[in-house]
């Protein structure tokens, strides 16, 4: 009889897993409260944001899903009186950014697969004999099979001509496939984070606006941050003036959008 193997994911989640975390319970109408009444403020009054509850709401940031809790973002929360007044001139200047009792910014982090990776593989070397096999196996071998991608991408290519052609029989994994490829996986992740630290600012009582109509050159300049490090976004906090929201929230029928098969 042939045992047929396991696919290294399913090793991954199944075996051996004695964590046993319960699900709390969630009153459900606070969180709709935290969701519907986030808007993207445009005006802030003078009101400060509380420090301790700024730096709670951003550590709440990194609690957010991220790809294979490889973690690829860093939040810059710029307090320093000229650093900020630059941040809002890079910001174009405009008022959610100009009158913002704080500002942070979102950076993703396509190169820190590698810097994490090292890190996980640490923290899994560290549990000495408790080590879960399938965890170092899929830190020290598979990330680096999904996420490298070589001199000039060259190695992601190679890897899509190979993933692209095995893909015509079975399902199979595919991006991210070159650098590109990366951004658009760092971003991922870190706008995820982005959103979680709205809902945290709106949950502890602020506002907030995310912001893309930026200079991310300069800002890039500012934080002193290189290459493959991108801006995925600004985001000001601090609580609404009386008419720091334009107008109604609007969305489109959710038939164009929420589609049940
Ligand atoms: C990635 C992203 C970039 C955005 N950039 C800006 C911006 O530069 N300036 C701004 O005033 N609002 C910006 N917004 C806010 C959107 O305009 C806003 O989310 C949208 O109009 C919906 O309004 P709501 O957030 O109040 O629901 C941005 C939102 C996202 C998600």
């Amino acid at each position: 009889m042939t045992t047929k193997k396991k696919p290294i994911l399913n090793e991954l989640f199944e075996s051996r897993n004695k964590h046993i975390e319960l699900a709390p319970e969630i009153d459900k109408n606070e969180f709709i409260k935290t969701v519907t009444s986030r808007r993207s403020v445009r005006v802030y009054n003078k009101q400060k944001v509380n420090e301790e509850d700024m730096r709670s709401c951003i550590e709440l940031a990194l609690l957010a899903p991220n790809s294979s809790n490889l973690q690829p973002w860093e939040f810059y929360w710029v307090r320093t009186i000229a650093k900020k007044n630059k941040l809002v001139e890079y910001c174009l200047g405009q008022p959610a950014a100009a009158t913002a009792q704080e500002l942070v910014v979102a950076v993703a982090r396509p190169d820190y697969w590698k810097v994490n990776q090292k890190k996980m593989l640490k923290k899994i070397n560290e549990m000495g004999e408790k080590a879960p096999r399938s965890a170092i196996k899929y830190y020290d071998k598979i990330v680096p099979l999904a996420y490298r991608q070589g001199f000039l991408s060259i190695r992601g290519y190679l890897k899509k001509i190979a993933m692209e052609l095995r893909g015509i029989k079975k399902p199979t994994p595919r991006e991210p496939y070159s650098k590109r490829g990366m951004a658009v996986w760092a971003h991922k992740s870190t706008a995820l984070a982005c959103e979680n630290l709205m809902l945290a600012l709106r949950a502890y009582g602020y506002d907030s606006c995310p912001m893309e109509g930026i200079d991310s050159t300069r800002i890039k300049k500012l934080l002193e941050l290189k290459k493959p490090a991108e801006i995925s976004m600004v985001i000001s906090a601090g609580k609404r003036a009386e008419n720091g929201v334009y107008g109604k929230q609007v969305r489109f029928n959710s038939k164009y959008f929420i589609h049940e098969l």
